[in-house]
């Protein structure tokens, strides 16, 4: 598909995700020839600052890799900053600057807009966005995560929202679906006859789904502390795991067709029980043999703090190909490891050929960080020929297509460019996400302490326990690292 030319507009552009995430990416887009010569980019904050000292403040040169010197120079070429402060600015004011900034460069309608923005600054900066009115071309509005706080919160916002603009031009994202192996779920199942014969409850035991983090909380304790793992990780990018895994072929492999069935997932989601739920926080302990301090003693903090830095759920998707098949879903911050893989775990073998029916097969999405997808198998050991082995057939991604796979970002922007919603979520299902995480909310215990460095509560190996499982815990790592 052709990209078309447009303006992008950032707002919150003087934090963080801009530079780590935004620029970068743009440049990226640009040195594959992904952005037309009519791109320019309007970097919109509250500081006042020219566009000269934001350069200055974004200092791209110091973290952007591989990228050439002439594309950074063209990248940065393209940026301007524009000054706005919602507190004492007009709209008026900001629909003149961005109508006046278009007609300088005069070649495009088109207008991609991104809020690198809390999710209480959505509806203000929707409606300044309603103000600009413009009746040619498209505008395409990317929301960042997290969109509300609770199913009342969301569906309030979606509302709020629909009233200025329409779903047809709302992108929410979850950055995991920008990952490759999480884009890749779909073609492995649905590509893959091998894959998508086995891919039901008469042949697979159960899944995990694992997204575990070394990170403790940094310096964001005044967005974590009110939002925790369940609201932070768990209601968006480890429910959107489960709906790639889970969900029925859908009718076309874009936009709606996978969003219909994403629902539809979640839909199906038996009730939690409390006995499903195990949250932890995490205490002293030690990462990559470095001392580390607890949740509580954190900067931002309080020493009483209740919130979650770990959570595990056994969940069941109740349709007709997953019935009794559960779904082991965990995360946390500061684990002895950072990865993020789903296993598939088959059942044993029916024909258990004298006694050798080994381990159980396995699928493992890499998601991060050894992209790739491995296969388990048992094999017969040459020495002794009444014995099995459990062994790899390993893809590694980065192997086969080299090191420069584009970043989840990077896929995020490119396909708003396109106008493809098939990686972001529909109000629908940001809806049935909160109506089940604020029934978790609800049934949840007080979080139990774990050791940073470990990977999580007793409780949540009991979860499995409880039903004759074990987490796997094993990182499975590509054999060959480089091309
Ligand atoms: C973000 C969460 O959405 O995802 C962070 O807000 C978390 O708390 C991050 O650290 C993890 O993303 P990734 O891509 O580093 O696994």
């Amino acid at each position: 598909m052709n990209i078309e030319s447009q303006m992008i507009l950032i707002f919150g552009a003087t934090g963080d995700l801009t530079r780590r995430k935004l620029i970068p990416s743009l440049c990226h887009l640009l040195q594959k020839k992904r952005l037309t010569s009519c791109t320019p980019i309007v970097c919109i904050g509250r500081r006042k600052m020219t566009t000269e000292s934001f350069l200055e403040l974004l200092a791209p040169d110091r973290y952007v890799d591989n990228i050439e010197k002439n594309v950074l120079e063209d990248l940065l070429s393209r940026i301007a900053y524009f000054h706005f402060d919602p507190a004492s600015h007009k709209t008026g004011d900001f629909v003149e600057g961005i109508k006046g900034i278009q007609q300088s460069y005069g070649c495009t309608s088109n207008i991609l807009i991104y809020l690198a923005l809390p999710t209480t600054a959505f509806l203000q900066t929707a409606q300044l966005i309603g103000a600009l009115n413009f009746d040619k071309g498209w505008r395409r509005v990317v929301f960042e995560k997290p969109f509300g706080e609770n199913l009342a919160s969301a569906v309030q916002l979606n509302r709020d929202i629909h009233s200025v603009l329409d779903e047809e031009e709302i992108y929410r994202v979850d950055h995991y679906l920008g990952k490759q192996l999480v884009q890749n779920i779909l073609t492995l199942r649905f590509a893959n006859e091998i894959f998508s014969g086995a891919w039901r409850r008469q042949a697979i035991d159960h899944v995990q789904i694992t997204v575990a983090e070394t990170l403790g909380v940094e310096k964001r304790a005044g967005y974590y502390d009110r939002s925790g793992a369940v609201r932070d990780m768990l209601q968006n990018h480890l429910l959107q795991l489960l709906s790639f895994v889970a969900m029925e072929p859908p009718a076309e492999v874009d936009g709606d067709g996978v969003r219909n069935e994403a629902v539809k997932v979640l839909e199906h989601l038996r009730p939690l029980q409390p006995s499903d739920i195990v949250v932890g926080q995490y205490g002293t302990g030690s990462i990559n043999g470095e001392n580390v301090l607890a949740y509580r003693q954190e900067e931002g903090v309080g020493d009483e703090s209740t919130t979650e830095t770990y959570v595990a759920i056994r969940a069941h998707v109740d349709t007709d190909r997953w019935l009794g098949v559960p779904f082991y879903l965990r995360t946390g911050k500061r684990l002895q490891q950072r990865y993020a893989e789903i296993r598939i775990v088959f059942k044993h073998t029916a024909n258990n050929l004298v006694g050798r029916c080994g381990k159980p097969n396995m699928i493992i999405i890499r998601i991060q960080p050894y992209e790739g997808l491995a296969l388990a198998f048992n094999v017969q050991k040459p020495t002794e020929q009444d014995e099995t082995e459990s062994v790899l057939m390993d893809f590694c991604h980065h192997c086969h297509f080299g090191p420069n796979t584009p970043e989840a970002y990077e896929s995020i922007l490119y396909n708003v460019m396109e106008g493809d919603h098939s990686l972001f979520p529909r109000h629908d299902w940001i809806e049935a996400s909160w109506e089940y995480i604020d029934r978790l909310r609800d049934l949840a215990a007080p979080p139990v302490v774990y050791d940073s460095g470990s990977m999580g509560p007793a409780e949540a190996d009991k979860l499995l326990e409880a039903d004759g499982r074990k987490w796997q815990n094993d990182v499975v790592v590509a054999r060959q690292l480089s091309p």
